[in-house]
């Protein structure tokens, strides 16, 4: 049986048995709720802070780039104390959404093999960045540090290069910034050692926000009403930095970070894949990772390609790159298009076809997200959403999760864990129980649920819903997942 979606004829849409007027009466969630109410416990040892970039913020090599979206190498210090496996030689962690590698140096810095996937260059090049923190020569360093600082940014000749622009970053920095990048451009190409111009060039990539006229904000870079861009709001975000004290201060910051390195060795054994996971997964082997920490997007409409935009700019891409680059990232966003096909085709590529179906078949028998599906695309047709794509983002995003987790449980060995950082979302009122379905879809692929836990205080929805919908209150959680090991049976904590 099925539901209509949509109504118009490329958008008509099938999905598995779901009866609307059953959806109306919201049994399929509390099914759901009811079935996995005793694994929502609160967890007072953790924090918004920890979960997130904040308690990062004053730690050496970690603050070298605000990455908004990234948790805390506390969390993963705690993750990694908590669930060591016993008595192993080698321990192996991966994170899918690698970031900008919290879960990687910090996990190699306490003696761990770290696998990393990430697809947004700029989580990339962080990596990359604290990785040769741990090599590059500190006196070469130094000495560049102090020939910049000699500099005579006024004077100095311009050697051409013109900041790489997308339509939206245009306007994004005073003129006299952009002058001072071409000045900054020719002194990066008189470093001769390569780590050092590539921390340098880092350095220039993590003071964007800084010196422009923008602040990221969640979906959308935020413009200051001084950058000359025809603007709805009044936004002043403050003194913008000049691009000299801003450049120098950071590389500054990174010398002290370094200079007390102290055979830190985060790039001992380090893995990072330059791709997508929903790509990538499926080609490791099995049982091959003793724990998971990871966090993915949120399914929030946040758009990296928005907020980082400044640095995929700055990074070379174009605006046909920057659209290929968020259709490939996880569907987050209402711009994001269905990969089935795609991804079809690229298990079938690999002979993984059986891998995929039963991927399918998990995703159609989950009653509870098409409660939710059906609800959002009745809305769709009743005008209700402030984005119609709402509900194919939703849908979308919860199809490539189940992909995602099917392939952890594969790699993850006997006895191993799954550590999940996310958040609920709500959007027409209607709370998406992101927790409960992905608990559910780890729960389908053969791992245990131990525990959902709850932050002490969860998220408010967004002011919009709030509006409308009154304040309510969104869980913000950190699943943990297990792999059963039956050597281990009845004796696992
Ligand atoms: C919440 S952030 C993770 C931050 C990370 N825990 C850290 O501490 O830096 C989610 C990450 O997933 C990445 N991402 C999104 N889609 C992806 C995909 N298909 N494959 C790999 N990474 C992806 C994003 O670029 C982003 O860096």
């Amino acid at each position: 049986m099925a539901y209509r979606i949509q109504s118009g004829s490329a958008l008509q849409k099938v999905l598995p048995c779901i009866d609307l007027s059953s959806a109306l009466s919201k049994t399929k969630r509390e099914v759901l709720y009811r079935h996995y109410a005793d694994k929502l416990v609160v967890n007072p040892e953790l924090n918004r802070a920890l979960v997130s970039f904040q308690a990062n913020k004053n730690i050496p090599f970690y603050r070298w780039l605000k990455y908004k979206e990234a948790f805390s190498s506390g969390l993963v210090q705690y993750c990694l104390q908590k669930f060591q496996p016993p008595r192993m030689s080698r321990l192996r962690v991966l994170d899918p959404f690698a970031g900008a590698g919290t879960t990687l140096t910090t996990a190699t810095k306490e003696g761990w093999h770290a696998t990393g996937i990430e697809l947004l260059p700029v989580g990339v090049a962080a990596i990359r960045a604290r990785l040769l923190a741990d090599s590059v020569d500190i006196r070469s360093f130094e000495y560049y540090l102090n020939r910049l600082e000699k500099i005579s940014w006024h004077s100095s000749q311009l050697n051409g290069f013109k900041f790489p622009h997308l339509r939206i970053t245009d306007k994004a920095f005073p003129e006299q910034t952009e002058r001072a990048f071409s000045t900054y451009h020719a002194f990066l190409n008189g470093i001769r050692r390569k780590d050092v111009r590539f921390l340098f060039w880092f350095a220039c990539l993590s003071v964007l926000e800084d010196v422009s006229y923008t602040r990221k904000d969640g979906q959308y870079l935020r413009w200051d009403s001084r950058s000359g861009r025809l603007l709805k709001s009044n936004f002043n975000k403050g003194p913008i930095r000049d691009f000299c004290s801003a450049i120098t201060g950071k590389l500054r910051l990174m010398l002290q970070d370094i200079r007390q390195r102290g055979g830190e060795r985060f790039s001992r054994n380090v893995n990072v894949i330059e791709g997508s996971c929903l790509t990538q997964l499926c080609r490791l082997p099995d049982a091959s990772f003793d724990l998971v920490i990871t966090s993915p997007p949120y399914c929030n409409r946040y758009d990296y390609t928005r907020t980082y935009a400044l640095e995929l700019a700055f990074l070379g891409h174009n605006e046909e790159s920057v659209k290929q680059l968020r259709q490939s990232l996880l569907s987050c966003t209402v711009e994001n298009k269905t990969k089935r096909i795609q991804l079809a085709q690229e298990y079938r590529r690999r002979n993984l076809e059986g891998r995929y179906k039963a991927a399918v078949t998990a995703f159609a028998s989950q009653e509870a997200l098409h409660e939710v599906l059906a609800l959002l695309y009745a809305a769709q047709e009743e005008g209700k959403l402030n984005n119609n794509n709402i509900p194919n983002m939703v849908e979308n995003y919860f199809f490539e999760m189940n992909l995602a987790i099917r392939e952890l449980s594969r790699v993850l060995a006997p006895g191993g864990r799954v550590v999940m950082v996310n958040d609920n979302v709500q959007y027409n009122g209607e709370e998406v129980s992101v927790d409960l379905i992905l608990s559910d879809f780890a729960a389908r692929s053969g791992l245990t649920i131990d525990h959902i836990w709850v932050l002490p205080r969860g998220k408010g929805n967004s002011s919009q819903q709030m509006g409308t919908h009154g304040r309510n209150e969104l869980r913000k959680c950190v699943y943990v997942w297990s792999k059963r090991n039956p050597r281990l049976s009845g004796r696992q904590a």
